[in-house]
């Protein structure tokens, strides 16, 4: 079995490339071997590899500038993924792609489920929307994996932003009306693993069983000032820290180009239920990702 990861640079995709390893030929790229803006990219990459199995971990995924870059964001987030989408059917690939709880406008006040109405309120969730759809469009062998608050120490992200405020500030405040589920990006290449694991005897064929859109994120959901208290309890240089408070506060407080969505954890009991794997808790994962 041919795999082809695409993004192996970012921070799902470089838990994707060690992870997808042992399951089969494994061809990785990134960014400029592949250009997500650029039609002709996508698809001179896929018809020279020829994959069975196409994972897409790229994306334009800085919030507040894609506010000012739409077309860009919309090129590598919205169009990009129907091209691949149009390719693998071509070559009877399966494609697995991943989306975000920014698809959503916050106001639902519990987990949303895949039946819920997304409705973006910036730019990044239309885009990743557009995706979503354009994937879904082209009706060939697709999961979508929408996901949410996700973080590695390997890139900057908001617990590399707190671990690294924690030892510069006295005073931290962080909002506590953004609630979501962090999710480590080394757990959902895990779990994107374990699926195509599960259907070794006939990738294609378990894909095409399963098809369809899924949330999976960590499991439970925080505020972003609970999860930052928690990764400052767990920050393995506590004794450098400087922080001698963290005070919540409100996401008006802190005016950013784009709105976020104030309540977006995911129910991901579709998947728990379809393929049989569920999540760890946040707080379980936290500790083994910052603890480390
Ligand atoms: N981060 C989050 O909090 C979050 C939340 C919900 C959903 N998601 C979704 O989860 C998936 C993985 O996100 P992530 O956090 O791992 O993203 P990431 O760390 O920002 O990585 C994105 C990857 O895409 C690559 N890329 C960017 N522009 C490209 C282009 N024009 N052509 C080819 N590659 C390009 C990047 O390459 P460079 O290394 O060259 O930049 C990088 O390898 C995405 O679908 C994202 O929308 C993320």
């Amino acid at each position: 079995m041919k795999i082809l990861l695409l993004g192996n640079t970012g921070q799902v995709g470089w838990e994707l490339n060690r992870t997808l390893l042992t399951l089969g030929e494994l061809v990785a790229l990134d960014y400029p071997r592949i250009d997500m803006a650029d039609p002709n990219s996508i698809r001179s990459i896929i018809r020279e590899i020829k994959p069975h199995i196409i994972v897409n971990a790229t994306a334009y995924t800085d919030v507040d500038k894609a506010e000012s870059e739409p077309k860009l964001a919309m090129a590598i987030n919205g169009i990009g993924p129907g091209i691949l989408a149009q390719e693998a059917k071509k070559l009877g690939a399966g494609l697995i792609h991943y989306s975000t709880d920014y698809v959503f406008d916050g106001t639902k006040g519990s987990p949303y489920t895949e039946e819920d109405q997304p409705n973006p309120i910036n730019v990044y969730g239309e885009t990743k929307l557009a995706g979503e759809k354009a994937v879904q469009e082209v009706g060939g062998t697709y999961l979508i994996f929408r996901t949410s608050w996700v973080y590695s120490l390997r890139r900057p992200c908001f617990v590399t932003k707190v671990l690294e405020w924690a030892k510069t500030k006295k005073e931290l405040r962080i909002v506590d009306d953004q609630i979501s589920s962090p999710t480590w990006a080394r757990t959902l290449a895990e779990a994107t693993a374990q699926v195509i694991a599960q259907g070794r005897s006939d990738p294609l064929g378990y894909l095409a069983q399963k098809k369809g859109l899924y949330h999976l994120a960590g499991g439970g959901s925080c505020s972003r000032y609970e999860w930052a208290k928690m990764i400052m309890e767990l920050g393995s240089h506590r004794h450098e820290q400087t922080v001698k408070e963290i005070l919540p506060a409100l996401t008006i407080d802190f005016p950013t180009p784009a709105q976020r969505p104030l309540f977006s954890a995911l129910d991901c009991s579709r998947f728990e239920r379809t393929i049989n794997l569920t999540l760890p808790r946040w707080q379980d994962t936290l500790h083994l990702s910052v603890g480390e």
